[in-house]
């Protein structure tokens, strides 16, 4: 952008505001304590560097919060590698504690915003892609923070090896039908259920605490199921 003679980079436009919240004497102490085991930095081999070798299919969850489903799908699957990306230092840590405590070891952590991190991932990595419950942006000048979008998707589409599934849910209808048609739009991802349609709820997604939030106030869940071809 110029303003003037001066040259003013541009701010980037987040999904986020970066609002900490408290964080909690047993988090932060977490973070630093933890950190060296279970985080990690963006860099070119993102995935490869950080978990056992044993991790042979790797699964991204995008906003995990506060890791509910992180931690119950990598408990389940000990064979598989599990990376979470958030840029809330509060769940991290809340996340850390928890992986410690449950000797939960196939997880990593990376604490940022996702636009810049998963484009440090190298192409083809990832055999899923879960991104459940994006902040929702309602008011329409906030749509441009929505998280989902066409660039967006294609990156998460050169991220998946071929047949790796991304897998989308939220309860915000409008959202969720923007969501499908970028999904039409995006050529390395097909829609699982359908051109346009919305697919039945996995029976492996856990129930989080925004989704009941969601459903206590009446909201419908929309699942979106896309396979990398
Ligand atoms: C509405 S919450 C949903 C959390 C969780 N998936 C659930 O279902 O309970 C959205 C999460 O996405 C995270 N988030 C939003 N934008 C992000 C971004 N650009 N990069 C990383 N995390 C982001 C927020 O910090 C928050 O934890």
């Amino acid at each position: 952008m110029l303003v003037g003679d001066l040259k003013v980079a541009a701010r980037p436009i987040r999904s986020f505001v970066r609002r900490e919240g408290r964080m909690t004497d047993a988090q932060k102490n977490a973070l630093e304590r933890l950190w060296s085991t279970y985080g990690i930095e963006a860099k070119s081999d993102l995935v490869g560097k950080s978990l056992p070798q044993k991790n042979s299919r790797v699964t991204l969850e995008i906003g995990f919060g506060d890791g509910e489903v992180l931690l119950a799908l990598a408990k389940k699957n000990p064979e598989g590698g599990f990376i979470g990306i958030d840029s809330h230092r509060p769940g991290a840590g809340r996340l850390l504690l928890r992986l410690e405590r449950e000797a939960v070891r196939n997880v990593r952590l990376g604490i940022g915003d996702a636009a810049e991190l998963v484009p440090t991932i190298n192409p083809g990595s990832l055999s899923q892609i879960l991104v459940f419950f994006p902040d929702p942006w309602p008011k329409k000048r906030h749509h441009k923070r929505r998280l989902i979008t066409p660039d967006f998707l294609g990156v998460l589409g050169e991220k998946l090896q071929l047949n790796g599934c991304l897998y989308i849910a939220t309860d915000w209808q409008e959202y969720a039908e923007q969501i499908v048609h970028a999904v039409d739009a995006t050529p390395v991802l097909c829609n699982q259920a359908g051109h346009l349609a919305f697919s039945e709820r996995p029976d492996w997604r856990p129930l989080t605490k925004y989704e009941q939030r969601g459903l206590q106030l009446g909201h419908q869940v929309f699942d979106i199921s896309a396979k990398k071809i």
